[in-house]
């Protein structure tokens, strides 16, 4: 699958309260090695205390992240 015949599939991105941000949808990461991952769903941090950079681990319950 290439870029654009990713970006004519809806995906949607949108915030928790309190917590990451969710992508829903079919597309693809590239992560900071170039590894290119297919997915449907990723929670990315937004407290900045997760483990997991850049995915959230479900540290924002842990230290307390009001957005
Ligand atoms: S938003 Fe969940 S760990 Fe940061």
């Amino acid at each position: 699958m290439n870029i654009e015949e990713n970006l004519e599939k809806k995906v949607q991105v949108y915030a928790r309260p309190n917590g990451p941000i969710i992508i829903d949808g079919d597309f693809t990461f590239e992560d900071e090695d170039g590894n290119i991952v297919k997915q449907k769903r990723m929670s990315l941090c937004r407290c900045g205390a997760s483990r997991k950079m850049p995915h959230c681990d479900g540290s924002h319950n842990r230290v307390n992240f009001k957005s």
